[in-house]
């Protein structure tokens, strides 16, 4: 009997729910293929905890978070709290967890399947090949630095700080030294430092802790120039490691050269291998509860769990090739469909992935 994995689920709003009940499919049908056991505990986040707790992050998820092995989350937001103050927004709740748990690496792999080449904004001959992986540092910088609202000379003013330390750029950046090795060995730190301090600290570390990783071939790129290369040379970058703000921005960037956000899973991690797993996209209240959410990006999240958490790489494999091969037999839910009127629903898309593993 394989050991138990404890999983805490966390749905949160929009279309959470829906594609995180996908993704709870999948996980039952690798319990049965592959003999793994898995324990799973729900809890409340985002805007439903704040309706029904008062809290965007009740103490008890974090401790549900806190026992468990791995994180799986949906999504959280939506306009019903937009106008909350600070800390009644479901954000605020993310950015807690976050720091709460120790989450300082966002991995956001980004790659275009072959057979979504189509719908993509891009050229196909643009995107070809490309397979890159965002390395966001996720609990620092300008999100976490001190705020403030003053009156100022010429009236009210907002303060924004963005502060980073040599251990806070340091681990992050050598996990994704470490990340390039066992990819293609390239890594392009993306920094602003020609006009920012806590940019040009973050030149001197990566350039200090470089020579640790010979086999790995290091280029700086300005932020600015890294957006525009992204949208020219995409196959060109491996590992892409950035701070906390430009990480957000990029990845949002990188997320739509593969023609969808739905496609997109992401790890955040810690030290050890106990990790958050959830989509880049948002809670999309537009589509919420219309069977109509791509299911694709929490399931590839789950698989992202298998590998990095539990080291259950058999099962990580099967899912992805079982999405790869329901892609290629041409089922589309409506995001990544080029014509709509054939895309089919977020249950449908579940099913089929679903009887497409195999051991
Ligand atoms: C993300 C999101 C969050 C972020 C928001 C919702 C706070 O955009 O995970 O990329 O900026 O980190
Ligand atoms: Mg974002």
């Amino acid at each position: 009997m394989a050991d138990v994995k404890k999983i805490a689920v966390i749905a949160g709003d929009g279309i959470g729910p829906e594609v995180v009940a996908e993704a709870e499919k999948v996980l039952k049908r690798t319990e049965e293929l592959f003999g793994y056991s898995f324990e799973t505990e729900h809890a409340l986040f985002g805007g439903i905890a704040i309706d029904e707790k008062g809290t965007p992050l009740p103490e008890e998820t974090l401790e549900v978070c806190k026992r468990a092995d791995a994180v799986l989350l949906g999504a959280v937001g939506g306009p019903k709290w937009d106008s909350n103050p600070k800390e009644l927004r479901p954000e605020t709740g993310l950015l807690g967890i976050r720091k709460a748990l120790g989450l300082f690496s966002n991995l956001r792999p980004a790659v275009v399947f072959d057979c979504l080449k189509d719908a993509s904004t891009l050229k196909p001959e643009v995107l070809e090949g490309t397979d890159l992986m965002v390395v966001r540092e996720l609990t620092g910088g300008i999100y976490f630095g001190d705020k403030l609202r003053r009156q100022g000379e010429h009236g009210e003013e907002a303060v924004d700080t963005c502060v980073y330390n040599v251990m806070e750029v340091e681990r992050i950046v050598r996990q994704a030294f470490e990340i390039a090795q066992i990819r293609r060995k390239k890594l392009a730190s993306v920094d602003k430092a020609n006009v920012l301090e806590t940019s040009r600290l973050w030149r001197e570390v990566v350039n200090r802790v470089a020579p640790d990783y010979p086999d790995v071939e290091v280029e700086h790129v300005l932020v600015d120039n890294c957006a525009m290369q992204l949208l020219r040379r995409p196959s060109s970058f491996d590992v892409i490691v950035t701070e906390n703000m430009f990480g957000d921005i990029l990845s949002d960037e990188a997320a739509m050269l593969t023609g969808s956000i739905g496609m997109l899973s992401s790890a955040s991690m810690g030290e050890g291998s106990f990790g958050l797993f959830e989509p880049v996209h948002g809670s999309a209240p537009d589509i919420a509860g219309q069977n109509l959410a791509n299911p694709i990006a929490t399931i590839l999240s789950l698989a992202l769990m298998f590998r990095m958490t539990f080291g259950y790489s058999d099962a990580a494999d099967a899912i992805e090739a079982a999405v790869a091969e329901v892609l290629n037999a041409g089922h589309r839910t409506g995001d990544i469909a080029v014509d709509k009127s054939k895309a089919i629903g977020t249950t449908a898309m579940g099913d089929l992935i679903v009887a497409a593993i195999r051991k």
